[in-house]
C-alpha cells in the first residue's frame, strides 16, 4: 500500500550546469535481470538500475529458484534456474512495476505449477487483460479479478500464436515472447507502432534466434538461453529530467555519459531538438546490440518554442510526456500531447494529475481523454504537488519548480526510489541557485 511520507522542498534555480552518467536503464535491467535468471549459467551486470521496480523483479526471480547476489564491485550477479523455476506457495510481489508482473507472466506460463502475482495498490489498478489474453490465446489459463491483479496463473504447455498487441506495450510484446520461446512452433508478435525493442535485443545477446520485421516480431521454440556479463546503459528516461531542465535556462550546458540512445527510446532527443533546444551526441558505440553515447545538452538563448506529440510519437515517448508536459508553460507556443490515453493507466492517471499540479502551480491547462493542451507563455509559482505516489511525477513537477516563482513542496517524494532513487542528489549536483 502507498503511504505518502517524505516531502521534499525544491527552490527554484538560476542555471543548469555539470556533468553526470546516470544509473542503469530500468527496462534494460528489467530483461537482463529476468532473462538471466531464467537463463542456464551465471551472467553478471553492472550499472543495473538501483530502482525499487528491478528489485522487485529480482526479488520474484529469487523467489522462483534464481541466485541474485551483488557483488563487491557493485554489480548484480545472477545465476540462472536453466529454464526450469521452482514454484514458490507464496503470492511473487511485483510491488509497483507492471513490467515485472506483465513480463513474468510471459515467463510463467508455460511453466509447470500454480503462480500468484501480487502487486501494490496502483499495480493492483493497472489493466493486465492485455495479458491475459494472448497468453489465454496460447491455451494459458490464467485468472484476474475483474481484469486486475492478483493474477493466478495454472501453467503448463502452450502453443504457438499470431497475434496483434491491443495497445502498443513493450510489455505486452515481451509476454508474448517469452511464452513463445519455451513454446513448441513458431509465435509472432505484431504490433501497430514499433515500442521499445530491449527484449528482441536481450533475448539475442542470451543466445536466442528471433526474426523481425519493421512491424513484426516472431520467436521459433523452444529454445534455450545462455548468461553472459554487461554494463546496462544510463537510463534515458532518468535522464529526460536533467535534459529538459537543462532546457529550460538559456546559458545552461550539461554532459550526460553512458546514456542509453536506443533509437526505440531517443524520441526525447527530437522533440527537445523540434523545441530549439541544442543536443549534440558523441562517441556512439554499439553495447549487446544496444547504443550507448553521450549527450551534450544546452538551452536556446531565445527559449523554447512549441510542439505537439500525437500518433506513433506519443507512444514512444510515454514515459517523458509528464515532463514535457510540465515544462511546457515555459515555452513560447506551448505542447499539444493527444493519442496518450495509455498515460491514464500508468503508475497513476497521469493525464489528471499532471492537469492538477499544473493548476496547483497557477497554469492553466486543457485536459482531454487522451491528452492535455499546455499553453506556452506562463510563469508558474510554487505550490504542493501531489505525486500521488508516482516516481514521474514526482520527477517531473521537481523540474517545473526549477523555474518556478517561490518554492514548491513535493509530497510523496520517496516515490523518486520506483525507478531513480539519486535524483534529488543529482539535481542538487548540476542546479546553481
Ligand atoms: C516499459 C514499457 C512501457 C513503459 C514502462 C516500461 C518496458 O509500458 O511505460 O515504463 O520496460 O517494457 P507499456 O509496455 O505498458 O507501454
Amino acid at each position: 500500500m502507498h503511504t505518502a511520507t517524505e516531502e521534499r522542498i525544491i527552490r527554484p534555480a538560476r542555471n543548469i550546469i555539470g556533468s553526470l552518467r546516470l544509473p542503469g536503464d530500468k527496462s534494460i535491467s528489467h530483461r537482463y535481470g529476468l532473462l538471466s535468471a531464467f537463463a542456464s549459467g551465471t551472467s553478471r551486470f553492472s550499472n543495473f538500475s538501483t530502482g525499487a521496480d528491478c528489485a522487485s523483479t529480482l526479488a520474484c526471480m529469487e523467489a522462483l529458484g534464481a541466485q541474485v547476489r551483488r557483488l563487491d564491485d557493485g554489480r548484480v550477479e545472477v545465476r540462472g534456474v536453466a529454464g526450469r523455476v521452482t514454484p514458490s506457495d507464496k503470492p511473487l510481489d511485483c510491488g509497483n512495476s507492471g513490467s515485472t508482473m506483465r513480463m513474468i507472466a510471459g515467463l510463467l506460463a508455460p511453466q509447470e505449477g500454480s503462480f500468484t502475482l501480487v502487486g501494490d495498490a496502483s499495480l493492483s489498478r493497472r489493466p493486465m487483460e492485455r495479458i491475459r489474453k494472448p497468453l489465454a490465446e496460447m491455451g494459458a489459463r490464467i485468472t484476474l479479478t475483474d481484469g486486475h491483479a492478483p493474477l493466478i496463473i495454472h501453467g503448463g504447455p502452450l502453443k504457438a500464436i499470431d497475434c496483434t498487441t491491443p495497445v502498443p506495450s513493450a510489455q505486452v510484446k515481451t509476454c508474448v515472447l517469452l511464452a513463445g520461446l519455451q513454446t513448441a512452433g513458431t509465435t509472432t508478435v505484431r504490433e501497430a507502432v514499433r515500442t521499445r525493442d530491449h527484449s528482441e535485443l536481450a533475448l539475442r545477446a542470451f543466445g536466442a534466434k528471433l526474426t523481425r520485421t519493421v512491424n513484426s516480431v516472431s520467436i521459433a521454440g523452444p529454445q534455450a538461453l545462455t548468461g553472459f556479463d554487461a554494463a546496462v546503459p544510463g537510463d534515458l528516461s532518468s535522464a529526460a529530467f536533467f535534459l529538459c531542465a537543462a532546457a529550460l535556462f538559456p546559458g545552461s550546458g550539461l554532459i550526460l555519459d553512458g546514456l542509453g540512445l536506443n533509437p526505440t527510446r531517443a524520441t526525447l532527443l527530437d522533440v527537445l531538438t523540434s523545441l530549439g533546444a541544442h543536443i549534440a551526441v558523441l562517441n556512439l558505440e554499439d553495447q549487446h546490440a544496444e547504443l550507448v553515447g553521450t549527450v551534450q545538452v544546452s538551452a536556446p538563448p531565445e527559449g523554447l518554442g512549441s510542439t505537439a506529440i500525437t500518433g506513433a510519437l506519443a507512444a514512444q515517448l510515454i514515459d517523458e510526456l509528464p515532463v514535457l508536459a510540465a515544462i511546457a508553460p515555459y515555452t513560447s507556443g506551448g505542447i499539444r500531447i493527444r493519442d496518450a490515453r495509455e498515460l491514464r493507466v500508468k503508475e497513476s492517471d497521469r493525464i489528471a494529475l499532471v492537469a492538477k499540479n499544473l493548476r496547483a502551480m497557477g497554469a492553466e491547462v486543457e485536459e482531454f481523454d487522451d491528452g492535455l493542451d499546455v499553453p506556452g507563455g506562463q510563469s508558474l509559482h510554487g505550490a504542493t504537488i501531489d505525486s500521488g505516489g508516482d516516481h514521474r511525477i514526482a520527477m517531473a513537477f521537481s523540474v517545473a519548480a526549477l523555474r518556478a516563482q517561490g518554492d514548491t513542496l513535493i509530497q510523496g517524494a520517496e516515490a523518486a526510489a520506483i525507478s531513480f532513487p539519486e535524483f534529488f542528489d543529482l539535481l542538487d549536483q548540476v542546479a546553481e541557485r
